[in-house]
């Protein structure tokens, strides 16, 4: 009888054990969503902006990673536990925080359900103050643009959106499509530059030699990057992506390099885009203190200055 191969533990997304860059991850988008929320619930912010906030998460995963023994929260629960922390002050002055989660994977979509109403249940607190839409779908499909067309957001709505595929599986349409809502909109974006160098390798070899699987990808990075960007000259670099996407609709664009855990080079770029450009500068000094840190924790040599000032920044079409 054939032994059934147990599967690595590092092949499991889903496991935290050896991938620190992903908890990395979580704990920039903790650190920008908790700032999110203070910033808009200012005396200042308060005068002109709208109190119903929206979330958009496109590839909200499972909800809970594991990391040994631990549990260690994935987007959704990050918002909700940044919500929670602040629910009181949300409360006071009538904010509600409208979520809305969009996850393929039927698994991943069960678990993500079970894990959003195993908080809630815990968390009566944030009953009045969140309102949650999940969805298993494609969200490059009609019906999940239907269900943000239908949003009521207007240019004075806080909107925080997080892209965050494994690879390519976020369509250009579906980008230009979110860059065009009217609303103050923030993006926190994953762009996968390990993907896209793969993809440009693919792309290099001669037509008949590629499998079914190498079409397949090319056809899919075909839709991810549109028409107008072709990358032939530095795939290493997200500027042509960013300009094209984002800087020509008047966004700045932060770049986080996050690093390979155990080689060096850049596994991909987490893209922060916002059209104020003191968020921006906000952003990079948040990045520039988390570059401080390696993965262990340990601190590197120099200041908070000097990191920020290596965070790749983009200004959009004619803005400085
Ligand atoms: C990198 S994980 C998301 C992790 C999550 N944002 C977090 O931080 O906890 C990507 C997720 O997107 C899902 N996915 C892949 N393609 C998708 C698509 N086209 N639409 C929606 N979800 C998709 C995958 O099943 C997976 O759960």
């Amino acid at each position: 009888m054939t032994a059934l191969k147990k599967p690595r533990r590092t092949d499991d997304p889903w496991d935290l054990t050896e991938r620190p860059h992903t908890k990395a991850k979580l704990r920039l988008l903790g650190d920008y969503f908790g700032r999110w929320l203070t910033i808009w619930n200012a005396p200042k912010q308060r005068g002109w902006a709208s109190s119903d906030w929206y979330v958009i998460d496109l590839f909200a995963g499972q909800g809970v990673y594991a990391d040994g023994d631990a549990k260690v929260s994935g987007s959704p629960l990050v918002y909700l536990e940044q919500i929670a922390r602040v629910g009181s002050k949300l409360e006071t002055n009538g904010i509600r925080v409208h979520l809305l989660l969009v996850e393929l994977n039927p698994k991943n979509y069960e678990m993500l359900k079970n894990h959003v109403a195993e908080f809630m249940e815990a968390h009566s607190e944030v009953k009045e103050i969140v309102d949650i839409k999940l969805m298993k779908s494609n969200c490059n499909s009609p019906d999940v643009w239907s269900e943000i067309s239908s949003l009521p957001l207007i240019s004075n709505t806080p909107l925080f959106m997080l892209i965050d595929p494994y690879g390519f599986q976020i369509q250009r349409q579906t980008m230009d499509r979110l860059v065009a809502v009217d609303a103050a909109t923030d993006i926190l974006f994953n762009y996968m530059v390990s993907g896209v160098k793969r993809a440009q390798g693919i792309a290099s070899k001669p037509e008949e030699q590629l499998t079914q699987r190498e079409r397949t990808t090319l056809t899919t990075y075909a839709h991810f990057l549109g028409k107008d960007v072709t990358l032939d000259e530095d795939a290493e670099s997200p500027q042509e992506y960013a300009n094209a996407v984002f800087g020509s609709r008047g966004f700045y664009v932060v770049a986080y390099d996050m690093d390979y855990p155990d080689r060096v080079g850049t596994l991909y770029y987490l893209l922060f885009v916002t059209k104020n450009r003191k968020i921006a500068d906000m952003a990079r000094k948040m990045f520039g203190g988390a570059k401080k840190q390696n993965y262990a924790g340990q601190l590197r040599l120099g200041d908070t200055e000097q990191f920020t000032a290596e965070i790749t920044f983009f200004a959009p079409d004619g803005a400085a």
